[in-house]
């Protein structure tokens, strides 16, 4: 049995979104050809994730030096404690799910909020002899993304090299051992008008549909 952990990351609803519709489509077809796997989902939008801020900063230092987890204050114990469930999830997911629109050229904000707390030193990587060596192994990640302009399904190859965030995500996970990554994008989305924006929909939900058998 494999355990899917879903990261939708997009402030809308799936009435209005793309990448929402061909996600929870990956998802179902999914659960559809692998009953016997566990599914966790988030929704990083609806849920809210955890800002890195000086009071996490404080506490993280005050572990380090010696203070327990008890003498923290109870506001420290509270934000540590779901950073903590947030990253074993992670640890212990074999597959990944992100859903996310794209936002000027990278990830929507609250899809880096989650990532800066899950992926950390001593957990997801460890300094090796050459470098930073992921502790992550034998996993695989799919991001399905939407965007207004078209940077993968374009004749010019520059155009892909301006999706960071995509190749951000794929370089981040490969850090943390995550090899195998692959993108499913739902692009053009500003040029096209409800019923090609639809049609196009649902030609990338076929795709996404015949990933979802095989992930
Ligand atoms: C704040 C913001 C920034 C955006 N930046 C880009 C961008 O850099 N490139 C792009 O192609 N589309 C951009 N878009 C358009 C969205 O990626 C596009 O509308 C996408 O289809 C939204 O995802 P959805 O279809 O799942 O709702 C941006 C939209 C918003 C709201």
């Amino acid at each position: 049995m494999s355990t899917v952990l879903v990261i939708k990351a997009h402030p809308a609803t799936e009435d209005v979104s793309n990448s929402l519709v061909i996600g929870d489509h990956f998802v179902e077809t999914y659960r559809q050809a692998h009953p016997e796997d566990q599914i966790i989902g988030h929704d990083l939008y609806a849920e809210g994730v955890p800002e890195i801020n000086s009071s996490n900063l404080d506490s993280w230092k005050k572990l380090t030096s010696g203070v327990t987890y008890q003498e923290l204050s109870e506001n420290e114990q509270i934000l540590l404690s779901r950073q903590q469930q947030l990253q074993e999830q992670f640890i212990q997911a074999d597959k990944y799910v992100f859903i996310s629109p794209m936002y000027n050229l990278f990830l929507p904000n609250r899809l880096k909020m989650y990532l800066d707390l899950v992926i950390v030193s001593t957990k997801t990587w460890v300094e090796g002899a050459h470098g930073p060596e992921g502790t992550l192994h034998d996993k695989k990640a799919i991001h399905i993304q939407s965007s207004g302009g078209t940077y993968h399904h374009s004749d010019n190859a520059f155009m892909a090299t301006l999706d960071m965030g995509d190749a951000y995500l794929k370089a981040l996970l490969g850090q943390v051992g995550v090899k195998d990554y692959q993108g499913i994008y739902c692009e053009g989305n500003s040029h096209r008008d409800p019923d090609d924006m639809a049609a196009n929909r649902e030609t990338i939900a076929k795709e996404a549909e015949k990933v979802a058998k095989e992930f």
